[in-house]
């Protein structure tokens, strides 16, 4: 038995923010945001938390495959933006989206997030702890960044995205390999200094702008490279795959030169690589299924086809999955 993905949706917030924004009280370009990141918009919420990027996204999957919200018994809730410390934005998302039967819980493992999730989900699936298990990404990074820093705050939007899995009884689809990996010493060049247990808010705090992302863009960028390119040419080698085989890579969307990287490395043409950084920048956990969601919806995905999933990220973690997908694409599109 294998967890294949049954139904899938994204949501992003309507608010457009378009890099000449940021020339008006930052020391950037819309020509340097491009040409060093890809990114020419991104998405602001302007109002509520992680769980409504979450839950419309939710409302709509459900929706797709004709389910009734008691039917669920899942909900897991990648991202590193909660709602608030507690209860968990799954609670929150399971009280905002009806889902009367689900437990769940919250998972942290920034742009990588999503990755983890779905291999949690699977292997509860395949161990049979479960039957229709929600697994949402999605962050609000408007709600960490600094805006008066040029380094941070061009590079992140908001946004979200679900797949629902569910057992399939053809193990050829579904989830079929997973690389997943961490490095805390990675813990020094993207975090957020100030919130948590070990230096909790206090008026110095936020005088001092510790609530934001600090990143060490360079050194992030070159362990990406590294990381997110190893780990998906090692998926491929250990499954006997060829470029051929590969009918997408669904790379986490941080900056277009990491994902031409990593596309090179495993020898695939552009055309078989998803990119949408371009308008919707880095939404962290929310990339991956925002990606797939709209490929599928595009028509653009097919049963049987091979898509490798890469991401790296905070902490550091990073990973590859490799999945099989089990829809056919969608009458109307
Ligand atoms: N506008 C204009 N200039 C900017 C800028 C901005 N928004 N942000 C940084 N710069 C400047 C830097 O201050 C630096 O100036 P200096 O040389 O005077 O110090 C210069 O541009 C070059 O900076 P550098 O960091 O070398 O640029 P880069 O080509 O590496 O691009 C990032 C910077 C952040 C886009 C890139 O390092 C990156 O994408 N890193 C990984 C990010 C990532 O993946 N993060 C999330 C993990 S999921």
């Amino acid at each position: 038995m294998k967890a294949a993905v049954t139904a899938t949706a994204h949501y992003l917030p309507p608010d457009v923010i378009s890099n000449s924004y940021f020339e008006r009280f930052l020391d950037t370009s819309d020509e340097w945001i491009r040409t060093r990141t890809g990114i020419s918009e991104r998405r602001f919420l302007k109002q509520g938390g992680t769980s409504d990027l979450i839950t419309p996204a939710v409302k709509e999957c459900l929706r797709e495959r004709g389910l009734a919200p008691e039917d669920i018994d899942v909900v897991i809730v990648a991202t590193v933006t909660p709602d608030q410390f507690f209860p968990s934005t799954a609670a929150t998302v399971q009280r905002k989206a009806g889902l009367k039967n689900a437990w769940g819980f919250d998972l942290s493992a920034a742009c990588s997030g999503y990755l983890y999730a779905l291999f949690t989900a699977a292997k509860m699936i395949e161990a049979g702890g479960a039957k229709r298990i929600l697994v949402c990404g999605g962050d609000k990074m408007s709600s960490i960044l600094n805006p008066e820093d040029r380094t941070t705050y061009v590079l992140f939007g908001d946004g979200a995205g679900v797949m629902l899995l569910e057992a399939t009884e053809d193990d050829s689809l579904g989830l079929q390999d997973a690389i997943l990996c961490m490095d805390g010493a990675g813990g020094d060049y993207l975090y957020m200094t100030a919130g948590g247990s070990q230096k909790p808010a206090t008026a110095e705090t936020v005088a001092n702008k510790e609530h934001y992302v600090i990143q060490d863009g360079k050194s992030v960028f070159k362990s990406a490279v590294i990381g997110m390119a190893e780990v998906s040419a090692q998926i491929m080698e250990r499954n006997n795959l060829t470029a051929d085989d590969i009918a997408w890579l669904v790379p986490h969307q941080a900056n277009l030169r990491i994902i031409d990287a990593t596309a090179n490395r495993m020898g695939l043409s552009k055309d078989k690589v998803i990119v949408n950084i371009d308008k919707y920048g880095n939404t962290t956990a929310g990339t991956i299924p925002i990606c797939i969601s709209e490929l599928y919806h595009s028509g653009r995905l097919h049963k049987g086809d091979a898509l490798v999933l890469s991401s790296f990220g905070a902490g550091f973690t990073w990973g590859s999955i490799l999945l099989r997908w089990a829809l056919d694409a969608p009458k109307s599109e």
